[in-house]
């Protein structure tokens, strides 16, 4: 009896104890720090290839015709998962089963009158509260909401804000009430706050992307950070016209940030201010655009910046929040911030003075620019080391060496008549080269940090885009329903759809909008945007049906005179751009020799590339022993095992790497791309890797699931 008391007692408290051993995800990104690094070894370099798929949880609701996506990194605390649907659902399941606990419909939270305006928005992650007793609540944002919910039944949190909501347009100290705002990447909590960035409109009609912390509690918005200061704050005199701060958007943080919870510091990375690609009404350096902020978390008060672009007119927002690292620097131990960006640098700051750790030089850029109004800055800030682990010009000997002679000719006569002298090239009506691209060098995944060894993993995209600055119509005195309607799809929808509406990029085609809408689905859509795709509620009734009446060749109000239109001159730009287009070959391929897309493994303590692999594969070169890697969009996670996992690749394969080497260890099929990041944990002695296979980008079929992976039995 005295024996099987002991022997019971024995097993009681090996279970209590491998529960309390349980490696949780409890934040976006791993921890708060965000270098996706999971200090346990289960899963390891020796027994990877062995992973097997333990559950697969479907959410049912993706949706293929339009490409629906899951980019969300799910957290892992307590035994529960939570992540989100390709509607915007928030669910909970077991994270050992894969079984469903609740799910959470955000289209139940809003008025049905108001349903037409919900933003179905990308969700790359979703943040965690607790009281540490059972108070329990997880934040997101869908649409333009903040919720509030219940982690232990997925219900509403009615003390929070508005019945469990917060509108993001209130509270920015200007009417945005009509302009686009949501929030793709989760928000930051820290003690009772959760300070959150936002997605804006990149045209010129764009909110403010001011920083804010809301009370968990209560939904109370406890303070604001101007990223666009007001007069009287530092940094106003950045821009040249004092009163730009009223009416120029952006400067938004979309990419998340991290927080060093003991120094009470946040670091909030931003984007360009709007317009993106014109800034003839912004002319200045425009603090705080792409820069890295460091802001206390408590209240918001500014502690230092670093600016990487100046005056940016590319769209090289800062695309992830930084790492905070550890690294050895002159010797010492250094408490660093590491910055990946779109451009292929890494700036490393000292996380206190915000002080670069290797010298950054102030390097003279072209600035001649045919564009009226525009003044470019005449230096950029680059990096001395890390070296940089994108490539950085598309030169002549760089023409995608794959492809047969006459495509290559073809690619060289385009690649003559561009710009494409420096990677900031200014942006020009004969087309520009952006190289890296729109998205990247690095992009929103983010990058993992191995606090082992010092490696820095960041994988980056290697695209050339060009971008082409046209003239943009104004309103004649009159004209018709069918005239306006084209007029207002040239300022407006062009740009993202291109000029023959076969879209550009990765924006759709207009071709099925006749088989897919009616005039009321067709506004509706208008009005609330979805995924990508900003709201246009700002505009007005008769502009929006203008355009939907030419994009549905509605011949009856075609003859109908026009109204003219009140017009804001000051938003009213003379340039816009003709798409967001890649530079491909007629075969659809990249104009630039692989590789197309790389891992790269950067030693933060020296400032060297250790690795770099091509990552991902298109099955028609790798059938002849070519691996050239491909777009990625999603990030990698590091562990104690010495693995690398990465999806990300147009190609749905998940893979571990060795973290040392870069060596491909295992690989395995998703069901549909898993453009996002993957999460590492440990339940009851076991060690899982979990991915949303959510596909979509890149013209890739969409899929519906999360899908987790162990060690067999
Ligand atoms: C910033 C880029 C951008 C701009 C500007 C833009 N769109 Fe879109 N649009 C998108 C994206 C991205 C999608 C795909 C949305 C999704 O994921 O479902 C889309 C989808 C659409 C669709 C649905 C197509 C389909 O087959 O279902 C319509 C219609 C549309 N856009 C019309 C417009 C109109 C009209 C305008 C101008 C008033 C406009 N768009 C401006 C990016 C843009």
């Amino acid at each position: 009896m005295h024996y099987r008391l002991i022997l019971f007692l024995i097993i009681l408290f090996s279970c209590t104890n491998k529960k309390s051993d349980n490696q949780q995800w409890p934040v976006s990104g791993g921890s708060h720090a965000n270098i996706r690094y999971a200090g346990i070894s289960q899963i390891n370099t020796t027994n990877v290839h062995l992973l097997t798929p333990a559950w697969e949880f479907h959410t049912g609701d993706a949706d293929t015709v339009n490409h629906s996506q899951i980019q969300c990194n799910p957290l892992v605390i307590d035994g529960m998962l939570y992540g989100t649907t390709p509607e915007m659902k928030l669910f909970a399941i077991d994270a050992a089963t894969g079984k469903q606990q609740w799910i959470f419909n955000p289209f139940d939270s809003v008025d049905v009158g108001n349903v037409s305006f919900f933003i179905m928005n990308n969700c790359r992650g979703i943040s965690y509260w607790t009281d540490g007793a059972n108070d329990k609540r997880i934040l997101y944002t869908a649409g333009s909401y903040l919720h509030c919910i219940n982690a232990n039944d997925g219900t509403i949190m009615k003390s929070f804000g508005d019945n469990g909501k917060v509108d993001l347009h209130a509270g920015l100290g200007r009417d945005v009430s009509l302009l686009f705002i949501t929030a793709t990447s989760p928000g930051t909590v820290y003690k009772d706050l959760i300070i959150l960035g936002s997605r804006v409109d990149e045209g010129p009609a764009a909110a403010p992307g001011h920083i804010r912390a809301f009370n968990v509690k209560t939904g109370k918005q406890e303070w604001i950070f101007h990223t666009i200061p007001e007069p009287g704050e530092p940094g106003h005199e950045t821009w040249d016209n004092p009163n730009a701060y009223q009416k120029i958007g952006g400067a938004n943080n979309w990419s998340g940030m991290s927080l060093d919870e003991a120094r009470g510091i946040v670091y909030v990375p931003t984007g360009s201010a709007s317009f993106d690609f014109y800034g003839g009404r912004r002319t200045g350096n425009n603090l705080y655009a792409d820069c890295l902020l460091a802001l206390e978390a408590a209240t918001g008060k500014y502690i230092w910046h670093f600016q990487n672009i100046h005056h940016d007119v590319w769209d090289r927002d800062l695309p992830t929040a930084p790492a905070l690292v550890t690294v050895m620097h002159d010797g010492k131990k250094t408490d660093a911030v590491a910055q990946p960006t779109k451009t292929g640098f890494v700036y490393l700051l000292d996380r206190v003075s915000g002080k670069p750790l290797f010298p950054v030089e102030e390097k003279a850029v072209p600035f001649d620019t045919e564009l009226k109004g525009e003044k470019l800055s005449q230096t950029q800030p680059v990096p001395t080391l890390p070296k940089p682990f994108a490539r950085q010009v598309f030169t002549e000997a760089d023409i995608n060496n794959l492809l047969p002679d006459s495509s290559r000719e073809e690619i060289r006569k385009r690649w003559m008549g561009y710009r494409k002298d420096h990677m900031f090239a200014p942006p020009s009506k004969q087309g520009t080269i952006v190289f890296p691209g729109f998205d990247g060098g690095a992009e929103w995944g983010g990058p993992a940090f191995d606090p082992e060894s010092g490696l820095l993993y960041v994988n980056a995209n290697e695209m050339p885009w060009v971008l082409t600055m046209v003239d943009k119509p104004l309103a004649p005195k009159k004209e018709n329903y069918l005239e306006a309607g084209n007029r207002i799809y040239q300022q407006q929808c062009l740009a993202c759809h291109g000029s023959d509406k076969k879209g550009t990029g990765n924006y759709p085609s207009l071709d099925s909008v006749k088989i897919k809408y009616t005039p009321s689905t067709l506004l509706t859509l208008i009005n609330s945007g979805r995924r990508m795709m900003p709201s246009f509620r700002h505009l007005s009734d008769e502009v929006k049906n203008a355009v939907a009446a030419v994009l549905l060749d509605d011949k009856t109000s075609a003859k109908k005179l026009f109204p003219p239109q009140p017009v804001d001159t000051f938003l009213q730009l003379p340039y816009g751009i003709t798409g967001y287009n890649k530079f491909l070959s007629k075969e659809g391929y990249p104009a630039i020799s692989p590789p197309w897309g790389t891992l790269n493994a950067i030693d933060l303590n020296t400032g060297d590339i250790a690795w770099k692999i091509p990552l991902g594969e298109y099955p028609e070169f790798s059938k002849k022993g070519i691996i050239t890697g491909t777009e990625n969009y999603g990030g990698p996670v590091v562990t104690a095992g010495g693995i690398v996992f990465i999806a990300a690749t147009r190609d749905s394969k998940i893979r571990a790497f060795d973290k040392k080497n870069g060596k491909l260890l295992w690989e395995y099929m998703l069901p549909a791309p898993g453009f996002a990041t993957p999460a590492v944990y440990s339940l009851n002695g076991k060690q899982y890797l979990v991915i949303a296979c959510g596909g979509g980008k890149l013209g890739t079929k969409s899929g519906d699931s999360y899908i987790a992976f162990s060690l067999p039995e």
